[in-house]
């Protein structure tokens, strides 16, 4: 088999990135490992940067996100029972859009089937080879027979957990991480939204999140330590905790009902640099990692495939390979912005286990600060609906 650009992985940056190349008239192949159902049965976060938004919407997968999607002007933080507002569209003129990345998944493949994409569902053992020439290959196993992927390119869209990383040899790549000493436990219910906008919420008992899909489906987070496992968590312990963690008025008129989906996830910071090897790429999770309190990990997928979409159509194009050859310290100028802010959201919001008085201090300076000055305010929401590319 041969094609343009070979794509390792069809989660979201794989797929985006596949359905900007051949609109450009770029072939491309996915290579996938597991099955569609399984790719589309992972609940993921929801709020997509309005350019984000907008990529979707060139991409031509943008119009159920544009009938079914909510547009949120800002978002709450909470202190205890108190809680700020902070209003995008007044600081920052900008607004997010509350739409869940299953359905930013479910809308890819379906205007990459429109288009007639190849995407190769149950890929096994992807290899990549002479990454360093100008005649890249990948192997791959599908159907139990073995094949070869000649290609000019190779997109590593394989998640955290993928290959293409480790492809980099270790000489080369750098690693930079920071875990975070607690995990997020996510209940998805059939049940109207707690509030009009999302709610992050810093409480003495641990941080929570009131986020939602739709008008009638809500999505919620409480922080939990990582020895937690979610079926120590019945419905009624998990509404109970929330309703403790949000501010009062908030919790006594939130609606509750069984869970359709209870997980916990733990919270990382990590960021591989380069993100480039001779003729492979990295987008989204394979390079990095944001922990979720900033909503950031799909907005950061998106960025790099604007880099690196916009990169290779130069290349193919007007053959202008600048772009291409810039293309890790470009998307890292941002990756390192986001990796910035969703880890002071976590250092703001959370409780930690060895917390001192003087965090806690400074903690408590910060919230006041949102609340009190227009020009803290500006920046959260600068950071939160998306830096410009
Ligand atoms: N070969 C082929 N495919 C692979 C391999 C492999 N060796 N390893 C992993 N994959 C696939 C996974 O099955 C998955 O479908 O790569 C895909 C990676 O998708 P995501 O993990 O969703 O990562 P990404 O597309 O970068 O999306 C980033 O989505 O995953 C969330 O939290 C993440 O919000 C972030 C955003
Ligand atoms: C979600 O709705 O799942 C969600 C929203 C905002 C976040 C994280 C997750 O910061």
């Amino acid at each position: 088999m041969k094609t343009q650009v070979a794509i390792i992985g069809g989660g979201p940056a794989g797929l985006l990135l596949s359905q900007l190349l051949n609109k450009a008239g770029i072939a491309t192949v996915v290579l996938e490992r597991r099955s569609r159902d399984y790719v589309l049965g992972r609940i993921r976060a929801g709020v997509l940067e309005w350019g984000t938004a907008q990529m979707l919407r060139e991409a031509g997968a943008g119009a159920r996100m544009d009938a079914e999607g909510l547009i949120h002007d800002g978002c709450y933080l909470s202190s205890g029972d108190t809680l700020i507002h902070m209003n995008f569209a007044e600081s920052c003129g900008r607004q997010v859009m509350v739409y869940g990345q299953t359905e930013v998944t479910r809308d890819l493949y379906a205007a990459q089937d429109a288009i007639g994409a190849t995407i190769l569902h149950e890929a096994e053992d992807v290899a990549l080879h002479d990454l360093g020439s100008e005649a890249p290959y990948v192997t791959f196993t599908h159907g139990g027979e073995p094949r070869r992927l000649d290609c000019d390119y190779v997109a590593g869209c394989d998640g955290f957990h993928g290959v293409s990383r480790q492809t980099i040899p270790d000489t080369v790549r750098r690693e930079f991480e920071k875990v975070y000493p607690f995990g997020w436990l996510g209940v998805l219910s059939q049940t109207p939204p707690a509030a009009e906008e999302l709610i992050y919420a810093n409480h003495e008992r641990g941080f929570a999140l009131a986020s939602m899909r739709s008008p009638t489906l809500s999505r919620y987070y409480i922080q939990v330590p990582l020895s937690d496992r979610p079926e120590d968590w019945s419905d009624e312990a998990f509404w109970e905790e929330l309703k403790r963690r949000l501010p009062a008025d908030v919790a006594q008129s939130m609606r509750t009902g069984p869970s359709i989906e209870k997980s916990i996830a733990p919270l990382r910071s990590f960021v591989c640099e380069p993100m480039q090897w001779g003729r492979l790429f990295l987008c989204g999770d394979a390079a990095h990692i944001v922990p979720p309190t900033g909503a950031k990990g799909l907005n950061l997928a998106a960025s790099d495939v604007h880099y690196l979409s916009s990169a290779l159509i130069a290349a193919y194009g007007p053959g202008d390979r600048a772009p291409l050859a810039r293309y890790s310290q470009d998307a890292l100028a941002r990756v390192w912005q986001a990796m910035r802010f969703s880890w002071s959201m976590t250092m703001l919001l959370h409780r930690f286990p060895e917390q001192s008085a003087f965090d806690r201090g400074v903690q408590v300076a910060q919230l006041e600060e949102l609340a009190k000055y227009p020009a803290a305010r500006k920046l959260l929401a600068q950071n939160y609906t998306g830096l410009p590319f």
